[in-house]
């Protein structure tokens, strides 16, 4: 099924926002892997391609960076970016994380960026096969996957006052409107762990990887309206984005409308709204055969 994640309609609004509100995510992910001049790169459900590109402009000519992605509108949005920059080298295509079009041993690096996969087990074996022994792998978990700990600890930006950030309030907006949207897991999106690390270490275990380190992280973003919080969440909240055409139209605008009050409550008071992304990482090394 193609888009089975519905991102098609929303992607141009997805790659400007996470531009802007999880990039330093993807620094951090990009530099766990070492990444260097020259390397072949493969990034398996690359969206809008922020972490393709990022890659690309790592390795260089000499290299080669592949986002595959299974939402067509997306990976319109991350060619189109790409070729903005230039990048031949950089290429993406319409692929399901299932089946992996290409040989076993084909890459220096596989990254994953809060990828949503329909079977983690078998998509993380199919990232396996594909990386070169000794290639090093890199996958990030969000939402439900995301450890608790970087949100309660995490360093704030220091523009934003603490009472500004607004973490949890469309969940809880959502929870008081539509609450079987929060009851119910959507599409492929992470389902949420008891214990995260233990879950995403036995996963990466499984699937054949050693040397497995783990690391958390966290970035509130700034945002200057209620309105650009509300369209941001709206698009990244899987619960919501899949359900939202069919919603009575008349609820989503009494819920909008809350939800815009009390940001903008925040907004009045604190000048910025923060909004924060974080990422439980796992990084691990496909073993050399003897
Ligand atoms: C939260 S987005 C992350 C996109 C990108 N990695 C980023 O960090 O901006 C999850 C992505 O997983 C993709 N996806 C869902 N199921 C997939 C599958 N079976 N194969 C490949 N991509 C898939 C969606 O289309 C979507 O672009």
């Amino acid at each position: 099924m193609r888009d089975p994640d519905q991102y098609d309609d929303v992607a141009e609004v997805f790659a400007r926002y996470s531009e802007r509100a999880v990039f330093p995510i993807t620094a951090c992910l990009l530099e766990m892997t070492g990444l260097s001049i020259g390397q072949w790169v493969l990034d398996v459900a690359c969206g809008s391609g922020m972490l393709t590109r990022a890659a690309a402009a790592v390795v260089g000519a000499s290299g080669r960076a592949i986002g595959i992605d299974l939402s067509p509108g997306q990976i319109r949005v991350a060619t189109s970016r790409s070729r903005q920059q230039g990048y031949h080298w950089n290429e993406f295509s319409l692929m399901d994380a299932l089946r992996l079009g290409f040989a076993n041993d084909s890459f220096d690096v596989v990254v994953a960026q809060f990828p949503h996969l329909p079977d983690r087990e078998r998509c993380l074996a199919e990232m396996f096969r594909v990386l070169k022994p000794g290639g090093t792998f890199a996958i990030c978990n969000g939402g439900g996957g995301a450890a608790a700990w970087p949100l309660a600890q995490a360093p704030l930006q220091a523009e934003i006052a603490a009472g500004g950030v607004i973490d949890g309030l469309f969940w809880l907006c959502l929870s008081e409107h539509f609450p079987h949207l929060i009851a119910q897991p959507a599409g492929n999106a992470p389902v949420v762990r008891d214990d995260p690390h233990v879950a995403l270490r036995n996963e990466l275990e499984q699937a054949g990887f050693g040397e497995i380190c783990l690391w958390s992280y966290a970035y509130t973003a700034p945002f200057e309206s209620a309105e650009e919080a509300f369209e941001w969440e709206s698009v990244r909240t899987s619960a919501y984005r899949m359900a939202q055409s069919a919603l009575n139209p008349a609820s989503v605008v009494v819920f909008k409308r809350d939800y815009l009050r009390k940001a903008q409550v925040k907004r009045d008071q604190y000048g910025l709204l923060g909004i924060t992304t974080a990422a439980l990482f796992g990084m691990g090394y496909k073993p050399v055969r003897d």
